[in-house]
């Protein structure tokens, strides 16, 4: 080998690694002027939510209900048994999540805040406080609307965008302690544990940290309730960064992160690979029985919860889909090519880099734009102008207002989401939107800010209208 060709051998620890799936169906997107875009974006009330999807080049808006499906999963929905009561699809979902998340009675609902209006009504009297590791905004309403209050009790660095603690999802059990002494146990009626905590950033929690959680609350006979919706990105960091889970398959983590909980509640439209679907799942019968008589009232009857056959049979098939290991270093690695590109240029982005999103820090991006103003607000509608990319606010328009004092709450984060659907983008879509970012990120100096005009009652981000300030 002459010394000429041994410096073109490629660096072979640099090896690249591509997605365990080719791609059968495509959906046409289209490109428009960035003078279209800024009209769509006015009309929308600078609101991403209100944008037409049409006039989206690449949607990065959520990872929710927006994944694509395997042919595995779309040959399922024909055979969806659509009988009113006990559709076989129904037994193959309970089956399912039986054998992969370890609880034992199972009522399906339609998406993921079906489950927490069930759970909520079921568990919270009014007056009681529900700790949980940050706020989730569907989570919150529902704990609130049945008469609960909702207590963060997150660790410190989960409000830092830069502090580079490996689970930043995790429960400060100090903090927790120190609230049901001081509210009194009576009054807490379950723990809100979110896996890889979406307002945080996508960060999630560890095994220790949810197995000690376990401990402490069985001190004191407080349940502890799981919103599985991101537990599998979750079991994949465990794998990935705590002492002892290197070797164990994302499978067998979930399960055992699950066997510390009481029972769980799941937007199935992120980790399980699905379009509609959720779950509610409780180990007790009691506590089953009134989760299994109130979704009549609310969903539908307890084998459907508000679901066609068909969707419970793809979500079957996508939970089996989404524990392999294969999939989800693929699903996370997506992300982390995404902000590691955005961390080379400078960008400032919420570190590690989360699960399901990278999140960039509006406070860093437009120091210049004081909160009340909405600086993630505009940024998003920024990016969108720029080249048609949509992402999400998770600032103070999400946070809403105090209940009691109808103020904004102010939160430490201000940031704005972008989301990554699983198994719809390609590296190019990543690179367009990294390129998109950086640009906006050029001209940080040229953004003002944003005032609402138009505010709903009720999570306020989904449908409020702004216009610059
Ligand atoms: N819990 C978490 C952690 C979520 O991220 C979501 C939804 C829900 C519960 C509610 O589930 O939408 O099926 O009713 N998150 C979406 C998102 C909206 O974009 O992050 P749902």
């Amino acid at each position: 080998m002459t010394t000429e060709n041994s410096l073109r051998k490629r660096d072979s620890s640099k090896k690249s690694w591509a997605e365990p799936w080719k791609v059968k169906m495509v959906e046409p997107t289209r490109w428009t002027t960035r003078q279209y875009r800024a009209e769509r974006i006015q009309e929308a009330g600078f609101n991403t939510f209100l944008l037409k999807s049409e006039d989206v080049y690449i949607d990065l808006l959520t990872d929710s209900g927006t994944s694509a499906m395997s042919d595995y999963q779309w040959a399922g929905l024909m055979l969806g048994d659509e009988a009113y009561a006990g559709s076989r699809n129904f037994y193959h979902l309970e089956a399912n999540i039986q054998k992969f998340y370890g609880y034992k009675y199972i009522v399906p609902t339609h998406q993921g805040r079906g489950a927490e209006h069930l759970v909520s009504q079921i568990y919270i009297k009014k007056g009681d406080v529900v700790p949980g590791n940050m706020y989730f905004t569907t989570t919150r309403i529902h704990q609130e609307l049945a008469g609960g209050s909702f207590e963060d009790v997150i660790v410190d660095e989960a409000h830092d965008p830069q502090s580079e603690r490996p689970f930043k999802g995790d429960v400060d059990l100090g903090k927790l302690e120190d609230l049901i002494k001081g509210v009194g146990r009576d009054r807490i009626p379950y723990v809100s544990l979110a896996a890889t905590v979406n307002m945080a950033g996508g960060q999630p929690v560890s095994m220790q940290n949810v197995r000690e959680l376990r401990a402490l609350c069985d001190g004191y006979g407080v349940p502890v309730l799981l919103d599985a919706t991101r537990a599998i990105e979750n079991a994949y960091f465990i794998q990935q960064r705590e002492e002892g889970y290197r070797d164990k398959k994302v499978a067998d983590i979930l399960l055992e992160f699950c066997s510390y909980t009481h029972g769980s509640w799941m937007s199935a439209k992120k980790d399980s690979l699905v379009n509609i679907g959720g779950w509610l799942a409780l180990n007790d019968w009691n506590k089953f029985e009134e989760a299994r008589n109130l979704v009549v009232v609310y969903e539908g009857l307890h084998t459907y919860g508000g679901l066609a056959g068909r969707d419970m049979e793809a979500m079957a098939r996508g939970i089996e889909e989404s524990v392999d290991d294969g999939h989800i270093r693929a699903r996370v690695g997506q992300v982390e090519y995404l902000g590691g590109k955005l961390l080379d240029w400078e960008v400032p982005i919420v570190l590690p880099i989360g699960g399901h999103a990278v999140f960039l820090d509006a406070k860093r991006f437009y120091p210049h734009i004081p909160q009340d103003r909405f600086p993630a607000q505009t940024l998003a509608a920024q990016i969108y102008i720029e080249a048609g990319v949509r992402t999400m606010e998770r600032g103070i328009l999400s946070a809403g207002r105090d209940p009691e004092t109808g103020r904004h709450r102010y939160p430490k984060l201000e940031l704005v989401r972008v989301a990554i659907p699983r198994r719809v983008y390609t590296q190019a879509h990543m690179d367009v939107t990294a390129e998109a970012i950086e640009e906006v990120f050029w001209n940080r100096d040229r953004a003002k800010g944003l005032k609402l005009v138009y505010e709903p009652k009720y999570l306020r981000f989904f449908q409020a209208r702004l216009e610059p300030v």
